[in-house]
């Protein structure tokens, strides 16, 4: 059976084998777990390890800081279910959106994310500017953070392209 629970602060250790696949910079994980994230829930199946994942609840538009699936499972569709988790619990919480961050390079993180339902939204340059060597995922430098952004209220529902396009001939 699966489940997903927030984490006990003695499991987090337990767990940063998993986080470091989100955060491969072990010294950046530890201080954004001190700084950037309130929150650690951890995904099990049948008692085995499956995920890992961070948020930062206190803001209006709180943020997935981190998410990651070990290696074993990943590609299954737990890391589409650990997010559905989390949407839930943001409109739960009565947030407005939801946000999470990936990097330029990252382009299988961008397919994942749209594939769960977020669209692109700004994108923080030189966020990665803390890298000790130049990272290089599909000969693109990590440099820049793409943030996406899922509206959770049904007043915020995007205008659909086509009308779009028709008011912007007028
Ligand atoms: C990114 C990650 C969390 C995705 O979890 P996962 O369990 O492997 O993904 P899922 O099986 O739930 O896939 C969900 C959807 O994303 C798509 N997707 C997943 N990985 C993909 C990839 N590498 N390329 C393109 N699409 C991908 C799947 O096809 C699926 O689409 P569908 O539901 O429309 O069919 C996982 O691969 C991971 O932990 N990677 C390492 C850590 C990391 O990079 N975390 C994100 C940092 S921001």
């Amino acid at each position: 059976m699966s489940t997903i629970r927030e984490a006990r602060h003695d499991e987090i250790p337990e767990l940063l084998p998993v986080l470091v696949l989100a955060e491969a910079n072990e010294r950046a994980l530890r201080w954004s777990l001190e700084n950037l994230s309130d929150t650690v829930y951890r995904m099990d199946d049948d008692g085995a390890l499956v995920g890992a994942a961070t948020v930062r609840w206190g803001d209006d538009e709180p943020e997935i800081v981190e998410l990651a699936v070990a290696t074993p499972h990943q590609g299954k569709g737990s890391g589409k279910r650990f997010v559905g988790w989390l949407v839930e619990e943001a409109r739960r919480r009565g947030k407005q959106a939801l946000l999470v961050g990936t990097a330029n390079a990252s382009i299988e993180n961008i397919a994942f994310y749209q594939r769960c339902g977020f669209r692109m939204h700004h994108v923080r340059p030189d966020y990665y500017w803390y890298h000790d060597e130049p990272e290089i995922e599909h000969g693109i430098v990590v440099r820049d953070m793409i943030v996406f952004r899922m509206a959770l209220h049904d007043d915020e529902q995007p205008t659909p392209p086509r009308s779009r396009a028709r008011r912007e001939r007028r």
